[in-house]
């Protein structure tokens, strides 16, 4: 019998890459492993591991709580009977949810319609109608464990031609996307987002990369927009998205509107959410759209729950009938996450007995977040040689970094990227663990490092950074 041996794989898996859950998260982990093991005996310079890597909020380390209206719900669901055993325990509004719901799904432990509870669909529905003031269809809806789930089944379903049809991602990306295209042999085509303003999404470099493609012989079928950022944190304005709603018509895009941060917003009052699906239907635009949502990040940081959706904007019927198809082969999306995207859209309101607990926990979240992110920008741009776009947006600061040639060639020497070698030495001298710049992508001979504003204690941490920074810079 022959063995099973990586080179006998599908050659598409070896091209993966997420740089997200890299070299640097693993080391992060034996780091953690050391410190839990050997305590003060571990041999680190540091006690504990910060992850600053992933936008997990929920992350042991990082401990957002979780939103208790989510969790009531979510218990009652899972265990019915609480509703009679416990009735004093839970909200009045909360026992009136789950209700309704168990009415509508019975048990979690069963399959639901395989493109999710048409309950919860229509729910997804209104706040969708609600938020952009045009009517939204919940058999346009989908959905999915997770936003990564749509994204995915898009990408499958949009490569025709192995590495001859192209999808447009912003660099830098989350590498959800090219990790995504590189397994359905699927082209990236890359336009840069210009770092000099603010990040902002340059028509003018998608229409760059439209070139690049047409002299590659590679057929343009979607562009991927991520807003708000990651790893920028950045926010398109209105204007620009009506420019790139016009760019998806010329070009007879598939826009593919990456959301998952829409409710992130350090400073909402300048810097405030549109959704591409209210700009299309504003410039009543035939484009197809796809809408990506997800309970993973915005207050509710519910990751391991695995929930989202995806609407559907100017798609066929015949085509919304194959993705069915799709998702019918995975029987349904996980029921814990349906119940949690139905407690994101759903919200308490203004009167219900849940609402004012509701009210506190989230402004208490939107708040730590606005703060962390202005406060570590502030400090990271004190740095020589660091600049840092405050980012009005997402989960994220992305930091440039200035490199000198030696630490360049003693990165080149330890056979590592520039940037991967100055996080790594940052995260063996201070438990600090970020995502370097070359895990997204970014411009020849510039170099970044990503890092979330989820953890608390940013004056402890900053002030690891800095002195770290210092102390590198010296050296190199
Ligand atoms: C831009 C973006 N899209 C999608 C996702 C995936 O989210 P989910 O947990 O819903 O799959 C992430 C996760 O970090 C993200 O940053």
């Amino acid at each position: 019998m022959r063995p099973l041996t990586v080179d006998s794989l599908n050659p598409a898996i070896l091209n993966v890459q997420y740089a997200v859950r890299g070299e640097l998260a693993i080391k992060a982990e034996e780091h953690r492993v050391n410190l839990q093991e050997n305590g003060q005996a571990s041999g680190l310079p540091f006690d504990r591991v910060i992850s600053t890597n992933i936008g997990n909020p929920q992350q042991k380390g990082l401990d957002q709580p979780p939103i208790t209206f989510v969790r009531q719900v979510a218990a009652l669901m899972e265990w019915p009977d609480l509703r009679r055993l416990a009735p004093d325990v839970f909200p009045k509004d909360v026992i009136a949810r789950a209700t309704e719901l168990y009415e509508e799904i019975g048990s979690v432990g069963a399959y639901s319609h395989s493109q999710g509870v048409p309950l919860i669909r229509k729910s997804v529905a209104n706040f969708i109608a609600e938020r952009d003031g045009y009517p939204s269809n919940p058999a346009h809806i989908f959905l999915t464990g997770g936003a990564s789930y749509g994204v995915s089944l898009l990408i499958s379903m949009l490569i025709s031609t192995p590495y001859k049809t192209g999808i447009l991602i912003p660099i830098p990306q989350y590498p959800l996307y090219t990790a995504t295209l590189a397994q359905h042999s699927g082209a990236a085509l890359p336009y840069h987002l210009d770092e000099a303003s603010d990040w902002s999404t340059a028509i003018g470099e998608i229409e760059a990369a439209l070139e690049t493609a047409a002299k590659d012989g590679i057929s343009p079928k979607g562009l991927v927009i991520i807003n708000p950022g990651n790893p920028t944190g950045a926010l398109l304005d209105e204007h620009t998205q009506e420019k790139v709603v016009r760019l998806c018509e010329k070009h007879s895009l598939v826009l593919l509107a990456d959301e998952v941060y829409q409710t992130n917003l350090h400073r909402a009052e300048t810097h405030p959410f549109t959704s591409f699906k209210k700009v299309v239907r504003k410039l009543d635009s035939p484009i197809p759209l796809v809408s990506f949502h997800s309970i993973s990040k915005g207050v509710s940081g519910e990751c391991g729950r695995r929930g989202g959706y995806f609407e559907c904007v100017n798609i066929s019927d015949e085509v919304i009938a194959m993705m069915y198809k799709m998702v019918s082969v995975g029987l349904c999306p996980p029921l814990a996450g349906q119940i949690g995207v139905d407690c994101m859209v759903r919200p308490p309101k203004v009167g219900d007995e849940s609402y004012p607990l509701w009210k506190e926990e989230t402004d208490t979240i939107h708040k730590a977040l606005a703060s962390r992110s202005g406060l570590m920008a502030e400090r990271l741009n004190k740095l020589p040689g660091v600049s840092c776009v405050d980012s009005p947006g997402a989960l994220y600061l992305y930091p440039k970094i200035e490199l000198s040639d030696k630490a360049i060639a003693a990165a080149k020497e330890a056979g590592k990227e520039p940037d991967a070698f100055y996080a790594l030495a940052l995260l063996d001298a201070t438990g600090i663990c970020v995502v370097p710049g070359s895990g997204f992508g970014q411009k020849e001979g510039e170099y970044h490092y990503r890092l979330t504003c989820l953890c608390p204690g940013v004056d402890e941490y900053v002030g690891k950074l800095e002195k770290f920074h210092e102390e590198f810079s010296k050296k190199y």
